[in-house]
């Protein structure tokens, strides 16, 4: 077993160990990947004030999300095509979630389906819906979430319209991979990867195919997926479905105070600050520089998450001091998972914690609910006058 002693050491097994092309596909943002830049750098920013002489002992990373206990306010982000990262993907990292003690976010395009995870797992996951353009699918998909337990709904308003990644459009993304000669050959250096996917059936979007009208083959899935996000999604349909839905509700994707406002009279249980890891509007802000100004705008109206950029417990701890109640992380999971399968989730999630532990305690706070704005130094017009 490598030594693994930060995310970065993931991220380089990931790319080792599965294809270029789903290695791509997470390692990526779009257009000109600035903002997917910035969400990471924009932390970086930000330093910790140091404290000493301080009764350390005792330390406690454990809070709630939404209600939820956790071990630490860190939750799995909804991400697709996990089962194309290893096989049996969104199963292993609910497995790894649920041991940990911290919620799992099953995406809508995952590759196992919600009933596939829901009986290989013992405790309740959440479910994060795409609103589609057609409703039956959109109506039964929320049926089978409850069916299956799951204990919040996180809708991700972001994505209506697919922001476009260079790379997945050069590789020919696909679930599962076409095998062209290229694809062969990469292939070649993967074993490990291609011996996982020839034990498994789960190689298509396992939330759709079945489910979906008129989605047989994978040719009609790959155009049925990229034409039914549903452009005309708006806060009527959204209250719709909240109140289908009828339990924990979360809005992802909350980038603006106006919107952050009008998400908090909504009665959402939590809303996430986020701009998709950098994958949809490029050149929006980073998500930890919006963050202060979000959580000013809402007061104690309504729990705010935050996601985007995280890849070390001190990023947690920045984003806590920052005014956020929990968080959640894409890529740093997925380069585990890539990498280890279950074992990899769960290493990501032992590194995150001891960082955010450690990191605790040198600032010297002993409680992670304690953390605020004066564990940080922060750069004059770190948030800037954007007009
Ligand atoms: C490969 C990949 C796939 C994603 N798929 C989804 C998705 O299906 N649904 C969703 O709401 N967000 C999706 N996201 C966004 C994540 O939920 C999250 O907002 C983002 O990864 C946070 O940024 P980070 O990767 O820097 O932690 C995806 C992100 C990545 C990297």
């Amino acid at each position: 077993m490598p030594v693994i002693t930060c995310i970065d050491d993931l991220k380089r097994l990931h790319k080792r160990r599965v294809p270029k092309m789903f290695y791509d596909y997470a390692e990526s943002g779009s257009y000109t990947e600035q903002t997917f830049r910035e969400n990471t750098s924009d932390f970086a920013q930000i330093r910790l004030r140091q404290k000493v002489a301080v009764d350390m002992s005792g330390r406690s990373t454990a809070g709630t999300m939404a209600g939820h206990d956790v071990a630490m306010p860190v939750a799995l982000a909804p991400v697709g095509l996990c089962g194309m990262q290893h096989a049996d993907g969104e199963i292993k990292a609910a497995r790894a979630a649920e041991k940990f003690g911290v919620p799992f976010t099953l995406s809508t395009m995952s590759i196992c389906s919600i009933e596939d995870v829901a009986a290989h797992t013992t405790k309740p996951f959440w479910f994060q819906l795409y609103v589609m353009q057609d409703e039956d699918f959109v109506d039964a998909i929320i049926e089978r979430a409850k069916r299956a337990k799951c204990s919040a709904l996180v809708l991700t308003l972001d994505l209506q319209i697919l922001g476009q990644r260079h790379k997945d459009l050069k590789n020919g993304l696909s679930a599962p991979p076409k095998l062209t000669l290229p694809v062969m050959l990469d292939l070649a250096t993967k074993w490990r990867w291609g011996l996982g996917m020839l034990g498994t059936k789960r190689r298509f979007f396992g939330n759709i195919v079945g489910h979906a009208k008129g989605v047989g083959d994978t040719a009609s899935l790959m155009s049925w997926t990229s034409e039914q996000f549903d452009p005309k999604l708006d806060w009527g349909k959204i209250a719709r479905i909240r109140d289908q839905w009828g339990g924990k509700f979360i809005i992802k994707g909350i980038l603006d105070e106006e919107d952050a406002r009008i998400a908090a009279d909504f009665g959402a249980d939590a809303i996430i600050v986020s701009n998709h890891g950098g994958r949809q509007l490029d050149g929006a802000l980073s998500a930890i520089r919006m963050l202060p100004s979000i959580v000013r705008a809402v007061g104690d109206k309504v729990e705010v998450h935050m996601d985007s950029g995280i890849r070390s417990g001190q990023d947690v701890l920045k984003a806590l001091a920052l005014g956020a109640k929990g968080t959640y992380i894409g890529r740093s999971y997925i380069y585990g998972l890539g990498a280890m399968g279950e074992a990899g989730v769960t290493r990501a999630l032992e590194v995150i914690r001891k960082e955010l532990d450690t990191t605790m305690a040198l600032c010297g706070e002993r409680d992670v609910k304690a953390l605020g704005r004066h564990n940080l130094l922060i750069p004059e017009g770190f948030e800037g006058h954007w007009a």
